[in-house]
């Protein structure tokens, strides 16, 4: 993997950016994954203001909490909304259904999508574990999309968006990480320095179960765009 190193969380999504419009200039059907929480924001905005046109291209998000209704406003389908899809329409967005009650069902559905649409360019955000959609430490490196538990600590990290931690979903239906890893170039971004640690186990660690993003040392084309803070313990 490539390490880059930017001044500030603006020059890094800017970076992001103009990775991203590249591989839509060179093809306007590209298939994007697409990540959700506070690190693609800034890659977001970029996008949403620009006059690239997404009208051909194909989205597929990471992951969806399950058994929040998509138009909860905690709930990854009205981020993706609310950030980028409302600006800028895809021909078509992919997300999970976490109101789907026949699980199995659900699964080979997004698996199928993600088989049929193999992914160009994924975006990846990285948890304070080394989690990456929500493949929490002990996702096996082969997986494919499942129903996850998240961790003590992401349900903690998440508790900032809800009312109260009794309200953090406790389950997510995500892409797995043998998924991830067939996507044909990966931008895995991070900023702040309580991504630091996670950086740290991605890049120079072992490649390890315990840390989810490790898996991304064995992918050919990962680039790993980093603030200042998050690549404090290179
Ligand atoms: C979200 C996702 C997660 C986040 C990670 C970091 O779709 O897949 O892996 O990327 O939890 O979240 P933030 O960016 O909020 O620090």
């Amino acid at each position: 993997m490539e390490v880059k190193v930017f001044k500030d969380k603006k020059e890094a999504s800017l970076f992001a950016f103009n990775y991203f419009s590249d591989v839509l200039k060179k093809n306007n059907k590209a298939v994007f994954g697409l990540a959700t929480g506070s690190t693609p924001l800034d890659l977001y905005e970029n996008l949403c203001n620009s006059d690239l046109d997404f009208s051909n291209a194909t989205s597929i998000n990471l992951d969806e909490y399950y058994g929040l209704s998509s138009d909860n406003e905690q709930s990854y389908h009205y981020f993706m909304n609310e950030n980028l899809f409302k600006k800028k329409p895809f021909s078509k967005s992919y997300l999970p259904n976490g109101e789907e009650k026949d699980v199995e069902k659900e699964l080979n559905r997004y698996n199928e999508i993600i088989k049929n649409n193999p992914i160009d360019l994924q975006i990846l955000g990285i948890g304070n574990n080394g989690h990456i959609g929500f493949n929490e430490p002990s996702s096996p490196f082969d997986s494919k999309t499942r129903l996850v538990d998240l961790t003590p600590s992401t349900i903690d990290a998440n508790k900032r968006f809800f009312n109260s931690i009794d309200e953090v979903p406790k389950k997510a239906i995500s892409m797995g990480i043998g998924s991830i890893l067939e996507s044909k170039q990966i931008l895995l971004l991070a900023f702040g320095k309580n991504k630091k640690e996670a950086i740290k186990n991605t890049v120079k660690g072992p490649m390890d179960v315990s840390v989810p993003a490790s898996a991304l040392q064995q992918h050919k084309n990962t680039i790993v765009i980093l603030d200042e803070d998050a690549a404090s313990l290179l």
